[in-house]
């Protein structure tokens, strides 16, 4: 037996027993010629003693040992001296008196330090990912994310779903990123797709008579990385027949305030019931559908003032169809010209043509970059709608639509973070609904579906799909928790008519549908429930939950951010006997 406990789980009622202990050493110590060793497992870190007098031999076996050797330890548990005892420890009252070592193996240095949380370049971390998973952060994320994966098995597990798996070597599934494709040997010339998400296979279980299923699910998605983002990533993939939107948003809210509750007691949600808003509602207050709803700074629109302003940056945008908004970030009306310049380079980083400020002092001094341009009246209206006060900075993006959003909508989050206006340990979770069933794609002059292809159009909207499908709204919900999407869902059509109408809507030939989507269509037609569901992002979650600045943080192997894992050194070149039986010919200039 290599050990009788964990390093952990050793305390005062073990005094004066023998145990055998088998972990990594966490730290060395020689204090006089007795040695102290921290003994670390996934459990916990125990010191043990080694003492040259009383065991010599023992001592003599220590001489060699250093930091993250593997070695099983025997001994005494004793109590501490009065005055040693360690309270940032479980097991810091009581210490192991050595009686006989064994050296499992010995390590290398390692390149960076196990046992302390200093700051090691992410690239070194991700190559030796083995030794930065030992460290506390990550022991204590990986069994995070297993306690809360762990808690939504059990959830749906008690209200009878399903987890299914499905296939990884499959179809195209598109849910708007490139596919990763697998080629077949078998059959040349022919290639499989990885899964952007399991949507065809659940819809699939639908017909199948399933009723209610889950997957912890892996998917795959080619697209340009980001902290929350990974090109291989976990849902929790849910579906189910028999509802409508509001059954699989009840379940998702009950599910996550559940979740919070048990495994982050520590952390508040904001509001209950979740608040929702329609995706208007979303730009309009907040610049962007997925908000970050714990603070204020919303967006206030001035278009129609600003059209008779007197300022042409803003008539002239109006009048080209554009719009003027503006946020009031309380308590700035003393920012420096510097600090304003600043926060306009921001928005111009993101699309916007500039910032227009208006800074009011506590003693009621002005200082703005348009307001010699306007009428005395346009001021008074600007300052009634921007609800401004002395000591207040009104910042305004005059542009298109989607520019103003944009551009204010990540101010808006900048400013959050240079203020340090949140507390993360509350969840504003909120859903963002009524959705635009399509865009128009202005590149290749053609609707793509908002969500994805089968989501289901309001019925009541179904009238305008031939005229004027930008007023056909979506029967989709996302869910977003302190402005990130962490789930999307929809409705779907259940009827092969109206989903190869939707094909036809967003240009796809149909014979390249029923090439594609055949599977689907025949499926439809042989009795389909209604049904409808939901995935979320695992990974975002728990990142969100941990506190974790990035999704890497919460992933045991993620790909750094050129989507290459540093430790395998994975994506590589394969042997050319490999692409000849795969009928691959490589053309790389
Ligand atoms: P969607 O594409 O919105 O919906 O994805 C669902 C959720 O998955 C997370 N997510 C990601 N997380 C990490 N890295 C990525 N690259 C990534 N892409 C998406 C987000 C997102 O909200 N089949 C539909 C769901 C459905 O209709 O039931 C789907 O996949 O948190
Ligand atoms: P100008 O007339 O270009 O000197 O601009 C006067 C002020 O309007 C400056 O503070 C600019 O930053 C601001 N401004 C210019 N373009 C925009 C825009 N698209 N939105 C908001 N403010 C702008």
């Amino acid at each position: 037996m290599y050990k009788t406990h964990t390093c952990g789980e050793v305390g005062v009622k073990d005094i004066g027993k023998e145990v055998t202990l088998a972990g990594w050493v966490d730290r060395l110590r020689d204090l006089g010629g007795v040695t102290f060793v921290d003994l670390r497992d996934r459990f916990g870190i125990i010191q043990l003693v080694s003492n040259p007098v009383s065991s010599p031999e023992v001592h003599q076996a220590m001489i060699p040992v250093r930091m993250e050797w593997v070695i099983q330890a025997v001994g005494i548990v004793r109590k501490r001296p009065e005055g040693m005892e360690n309270p940032d420890l479980a097991t810091g009252e009581i210490e192991v008196e050595l009686t006989r070592v064994e050296i499992l193996n010995p390590a290398k240095t390692p390149p960076f330090l196990i046992n302390q949380e200093e700051d090691v370049d992410e690239q070194t971390r991700l190559k030796y990912r083995y030794l930065d998973l030992r460290r506390p952060r990550m022991r204590d994320n990986i069994i995070f994310r297993h306690r809360l994966i762990t808690f939504i098995r059990n959830y749906l597990d008690k209200k009878e779903f399903l987890e299914i798996e499905t296939p990884i070597l499959f179809k195209t599934t598109p849910e708007g990123a490139r596919d990763y494709i697998v080629p077949s040997r078998i059959h040349p010339g022919q290639f499989y797709a990885l899964p952007q998400s399991p949507q065809q296979l659940k819809q699939m279980l639908m017909v199948a008579g399933v009723e209610r299923y889950f997957q912890i699910a892996r998917c795959f998605r080619d697209e340009d990385q980001r902290g929350d983002r990974q090109p291989e990533f976990t849902q929790l993939d849910i579906e189910m027949s028999f509802v409508e939107r509001e059954d699989v948003m009840n379940l998702m809210e009950d599910l996550y305030t559940s979740l919070v509750k048990e495994v982050v007691p520590q952390k508040k949600v904001l509001e209950t019931p979740w608040p929702e808003l329609t995706y208007q509602q979303a730009l309009d207050r907040f610049g962007k559908d997925n908000p970050d709803i714990r603070f204020g700074l919303e967006l206030k629109d001035i278009s129609e003032i600003a059209l008779e302003s007197g300022f042409r940056v803003f008539s002239e945008t109006v009048e080209k169809g554009g719009t003027v908004r503006g946020i009031n970030v309380k308590g700035l009306g003393d920012y420096s010209r510097k600090q304003i310049d600043e926060l306009t380079d921001y928005v111009k980083g993101h699309g916007a043509g500039g910032l227009a400020y208006l800074a009011l002092s506590e003693e009621g001094e002005e200082r703005s970059s348009f307001v010699k341009f306007i009428t005395d009246d346009a001021k008074a209206q600007i300052l009634t709608i921007m609800g401004a006060e002395p000591g207040d900075l009104l910042l305004f993006v005059a542009d298109l639509p989607e520019v103003v959003f944009d551009s204010l909508g990540r101010l808006r989050e900048e400013l959050r973070d240079r203020l340090n206006l949140v507390n993360d340990d509350i969840m504003g979770f909120c859903w963002v609904v009524d959705f635009p069933l399509v865009k128009w794609n202005k590149d290749e002059k053609r609707w793509d579906p908002s969500h994805h292809l089968f989501t289901s159009p309001m019925m009541v909207d179904v009238e305008f799909l031939d005229d004027d499908p930008s007023k056909v709204r979506g029967q989709q919900y996302d869910l977003v928790l302190n402005g990130l999407e962490i789930a999307g869902g929809s409705i779907r059509i259940h009827k092969a008519d109206l989903q190869e109408k939707i094909f036809d809507l967003i240009g796809l030939d149909l014979e390249v549908a029923r090439e594609r989507f055949g599977h689907m269509l025949r499926a439809f037609s042989y009795g389909t429930p209604p049904h409808g569901g939901i995935a979320s992002g695992i990974d975002r979650l728990c990142m969100l939950l941990a506190n974790e600045p990035n999704i890497r943080e919460v992933i045991a192997f993620p790909k750094n951010q050129s989507a290459r894992d540093l430790m395998g050194n994975a994506p590589s070149a394969v042997e050319s006997e490999q692409l000849e039986e795969l009928h691959i010919k490589l053309s790389l200039d």
